[in-house]
């Protein structure tokens, strides 16, 4: 008889990628497998689950050792991903020609049934792991697993992909700070991160930025260009900006580039407004850099790696030890399992009391505040 009555699971990633999905993938398999449980992948979120027809060649795809062979290292997913398709708000035509979003949970469900698959591995950041946690309040068997480059999820120390964003974006501004001296030039670098600072602060302050905005400070414009004028006066006439795409001036809006029915509003054009700003207030030559989606890209560090690998085992010895509507966890030097409820109930922001925000200001890293 399988352990807890576990024969097949299924694995899906939601959302935007990250590097480290595909080791969590491969981990979560190999883990399954020599338990003797059957392994699933579900193609594009639940896409592969509720669109059949769009995948001519199955949208559910039979894990084999052969098929996560090799692939620890690679960024991406094998599964593909999206942030479209959430069966919580899905967009469906209604009768009026509009379209309508559609709670299809109770569906997903029944689709699982339907497909004997006995538990699920969703791998995904706060939307994903909201939707799991639905999907676990209906009955499904559930385990998530914490992904986002953004850092944003409360109850783990970190998420994976993180650390490969932060040192990416950190290697950008080390490149940055040539060019931009030898046009003595103001350059902004906008990055992802959503409502949250944590990309923003952490290469910023090991790239030696000058200003870092980000969503938990609203900025005055003026107070960071007063501090770009002061460091020219003293001969230093370059400066680095990083702005994080959540980053507001004080009594402003985000900058917001479409709003679109069933996905999260998509955030844009942050840097370039400061960039514009500064040019104005300093008449210094400013320039913006977008880093966007190559913070999601390419190879896992080491910590990511090896982070995922932990998150997929554990994962699946969750679901072995009966466990479900719960989130793995990193609690160095350990994992540990934690309610999906409370997992997702808030935004993991930056506290501007931590360590790494006085270090920031210590060193004299202005926050336009
Ligand atoms: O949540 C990850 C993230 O990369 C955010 O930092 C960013 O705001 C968003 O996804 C971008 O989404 P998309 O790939 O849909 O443009």
């Amino acid at each position: 008889m399988a352990k807890n009555n576990i024969k097949r699971i299924a694995i899906n990633t939601g959302g935007g990628d990250a590097p480290g999905l595909n080791a969590v993938i491969r981990a979560a398999t190999i883990a399954a497998l020599n338990r003797g449980w059957e392994c699933i992948g579900i193609r594009d979120g639940y896409n592969g689950l509720l669109l059949p027809e769009e995948y001519p060649d199955g949208g559910l795809i039979p894990l084999t050792s052969e098929r996560v062979r090799g692939i620890t290292h690679l960024g991406g997913t094998i599964l593909g991903t999206t942030n479209k398709g959430n069966p919580m708000k899905y967009p469906v035509k209604g009768k009026d020609g509009k379209m309508h979003e559609t709670d299809r949970t109770g569906e997903v469900v029944q689709l699982f049934k339907r497909s004997k698959i006995d538990a699920l591995i969703s791998i995904g950041g706060d939307g994903s792991l909201t939707i799991s946690n639905a999907l676990a309040k209906k009955g499904l068997r559930v385990v998530g697993v914490p992904k986002t480059i953004d850092n944003d999820l409360e109850k783990t120390v970190i998420t994976f992909g993180f650390d490969t964003a932060v040192g990416f974006a950190t290697m950008c501004l080390d490149r940055l700070h040539s060019t931009a001296e030898a046009h003595q030039r103001i350059m902004v670098v906008e990055m992802m991160g959503r409502y949250a600072g944590w990309i923003a602060l952490n290469s910023g302050i090991s790239g030696t930025a000058d200003a870092i905005l980000i969503p938990e400070i609203p900025y005055d414009i003026r107070i960071v260009a007063e501090k770009i004028q002061e460091r020219y006066s003293r001969g230093r006439k370059f400066a680095i900006v990083v702005v994080a795409e959540g980053a507001r001036a004080k009594g402003g809006t985000y900058s917001v580039v479409s709003k679109e029915l069933g996905r999260a509003d998509r955030l844009g054009g942050a840097g370039e407004r400061v960039s514009e700003e500064l040019q104005q207030l300093t008449g210094r030559e400013s320039r913006c850099v977008v880093l966007g989606h190559l913070l999601r890209g390419g190879s896992p560090t080491t910590f990511d790696r090896l982070i995922s690998l932990r998150f997929g085992a554990a994962a699946v010895r969750a679901l072995e030890e009966g466990k479900s509507g719960v989130m793995v966890a990193l609690d160095p030097p350990t994992v540990r399992y934690v309610p999906l409820e409370q997992a997702t109930r808030r935004m993991k922001t930056v506290p501007l009391d931590c360590d790494t925000m006085l270090t920031a200001r210590d060193l004299g890293i202005c926050f336009g505040d």
